[in-house]
């Protein structure tokens, strides 16, 4: 499976710390957002992997990454979306890469304390159709709303004023090659962008969609509270992982 990471748009709703780069190179603890992404592609096994940038400082993202090697990769693939007509546009730019491959989609601004491993694995086994992953929220209102029926879901409501559910669709998405077709039957929403939940819904129609809940914490850091959690959840996981390193050293003698 290839894995594309979506890291454009303007980061508006970050301004002014988006005056004069790009939101996922702004720092998140230790490391610039758009690491996050990429190492849990990495960690869960994919290899050939597109970031998808825009705005005005795309060649510092060139700079940053290189061809990957901080991350063990032989190669990155870059392309670049004019303007930020929504996530789905930015998908669009990915169906050369794919070339008939599944794929797996992750927001640049989307960190996660566990793995997707699994998820991957359960996807490669799906003939056909998409997967999404869910995490329950106390503040579904800012998401993707999966309403669940039985072991399906039934709708995804985009940003709903009062969610039927507390289950947030995370910015991780699997999808077969035919995510391309339904990117070009979309119409832009009311705020003029193709929204990624008209993709997912259209694989609900069809009966194809699957869902998993994702373990550990998750957040967006796309907004200043969710930027500063962001970074405190990380330095908490790095202080867990110093201390057990630290344990384990103990106990080595
Ligand atoms: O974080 C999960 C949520 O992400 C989902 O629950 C929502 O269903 C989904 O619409 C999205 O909501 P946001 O409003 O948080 O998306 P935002 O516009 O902040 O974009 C998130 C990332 O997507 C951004 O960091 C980069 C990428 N993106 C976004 C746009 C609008 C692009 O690559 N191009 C774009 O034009």
């Amino acid at each position: 499976m290839k894995g594309v990471v979506l890291a454009g748009g303007t980061g508006s709703r970050l301004y002014p710390l988006t005056k004069i780069t790009n939101k996922h190179l702004l720092p998140v603890y230790d490391k610039p957002m758009i690491y996050y992404p990429i190492m849990t592609l990495v960690e869960a096994g994919i290899r050939d992997i597109l970031i998808v940038t825009g705005g005005k400082n795309a060649g510092d993202f060139l700079r940053l990454l290189g061809n990957g090697s901080e991350f063990g990769l032989k190669h990155l693939n870059y392309t670049y979306q004019e303007g930020e007509g929504g996530i789905a546009d930015a998908l669009r730019l990915a169906e050369h890469f794919a070339d008939g491959d599944k794929i797996c989609v992750i927001l640049g601004d989307n960190i996660i304390e566990g793995s997707i491993r699994q998820a991957v694995e359960d996807f490669k086994r799906q003939p056909r159709g998409a997967k999404v992953l869910l995490k329950e929220v106390d503040d579904a209102h800012r998401f993707g709303v999966a309403e669940l029926e039985g072991d399906r879901i039934v709708r995804i409501v985009e940003k709903p004023k009062n969610p039927k559910s507390r289950y947030a669709v995370t910015g991780i998405y699997m999808y077969d090659s035919t995510v391309f077709e339904k990117i070009a039957r979309l119409v832009p929403s009311e705020r003029g962008e193709l929204e990624i939940t008209d993709v997912n819904n259209a694989y609900i129609q069809e009966g194809t969609m699957t869902y998993a809940f994702l373990e550990g914490w998750w957040t967006d850091a796309g907004t200043f509270d969710s930027l500063l959690r962001a970074a405190n959840l990380v330095a908490e996981k790095r202080r867990a992982e110093r201390a057990a390193q630290q344990q384990a050293q103990f106990a080595k003698g």
